[in-house]
């Protein structure tokens, strides 16, 4: 992990309060799909953790909501403003060889899977992708998932685009198979998956976060391994060691 400063080089509105950040500077800490970033907003004392959404040996691609008034602050970035970023923060997802691997994203939680698709393609595998949202107007990077070649179905709560109702349903209607997968999304989505999907998988979770880097323990679950905090020993989980209430 490395405190860095980055250079903002685009930002624009992908979705209702959705936004893809892209970000010039030295990214040689990430390493792996499903790390994150934690990002210092002016006049916040926490920073707010995002995952890599896509990244090459200069630039940083994030994706974010609006929830509240640090990604509304950071919504108001600008090209040339400069950031201060704590880089290449938690495990991030190990890559298997699995041929018939499910990529399974819920709102923001699609971002990381991105990287992770181009990564699992590198390696000769070619996953099937199936995003949730609420509504038509949350959908974002379904395209960018098929310019990959990759089969990708939509899911929304209200049935506006895709399968009415969550990914779960979208996986029964369109009777996908797996022989693994990688998730990431709200923790409802997390678990149905674990316990409606046969296979195993790995899972990142979106904790509430206070330092980020492993010295607050306040992100602290407990596993079957013991307790774990998801900013250092996660945020991504075997589906075996996550207890389920
Ligand atoms: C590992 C990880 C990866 C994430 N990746 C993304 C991503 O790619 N895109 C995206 O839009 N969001 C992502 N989130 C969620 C994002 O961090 C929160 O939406 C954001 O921190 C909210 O900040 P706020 O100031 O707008 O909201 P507020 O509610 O004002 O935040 C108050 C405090 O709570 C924390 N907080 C609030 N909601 C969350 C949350 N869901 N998870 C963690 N901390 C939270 C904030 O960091 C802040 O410290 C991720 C969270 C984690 C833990
Ligand atoms: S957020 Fe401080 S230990 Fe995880």
């Amino acid at each position: 992990m490395r405190q860095l400063i980055f250079e903002v080089n685009n930002i624009r509105p992908i979705a209702d309060k959705v936004f893809e950040l892209i970000l010039l500077g030295d990214t040689s800490d990430i390493i792996r799909p499903g790390q994150f970033v934690n990002i210092r907003v002016d006049g916040k004392y926490l920073r707010r953790p995002i995952s890599v959404c896509d990244w090459d040996e200069d630039s940083l691609t994030l994706i974010f909501k609006v929830f509240g008034e640090g990604t509304e602050i950071m919504s108001r970035l600008q090209k040339g403003d400069k950031i201060d970023i704590l880089s290449g923060l938690g495990n991030g997802f190990t890559v298997t060889d699995s041929k018939k691997a499910l990529l399974v994203g819920g709102g923001v939680g699609v971002p990381p899977l991105y990287a992770l698709a181009k990564k699992l393609i590198e390696q000769g595998v070619k996953p099937v992708v199936i995003l949730g949202f609420a509504s038509s107007k949350d959908v974002f990077y379904k395209n960018e998932f098929e310019s990959l070649g990759l089969k990708t179905y939509v899911a929304t709560v209200d049935g506006s685009e895709g399968t009415k109702g969550f990914v779960t349903d979208s996986i029964k209607e369109n009777n996908l198979q797996c022989d693994y997968f990688y998730a990431c999304g709200p923790m409802p989505m997390l678990k149905a998956l674990c316990l409606e999907l046969e296979c195993p998988g790995q899972l990142s979770l979106e904790e509430r976060m206070g330092c980020g880097f492993g010295a607050c323990m306040g992100c602290s679950i407990i596993t079957a391994k013991g307790s774990k905090r998801v900013c250092h020993d996660g945020p991504v989980f075997y589906k075996e060691d996550l207890l389920w209430t």
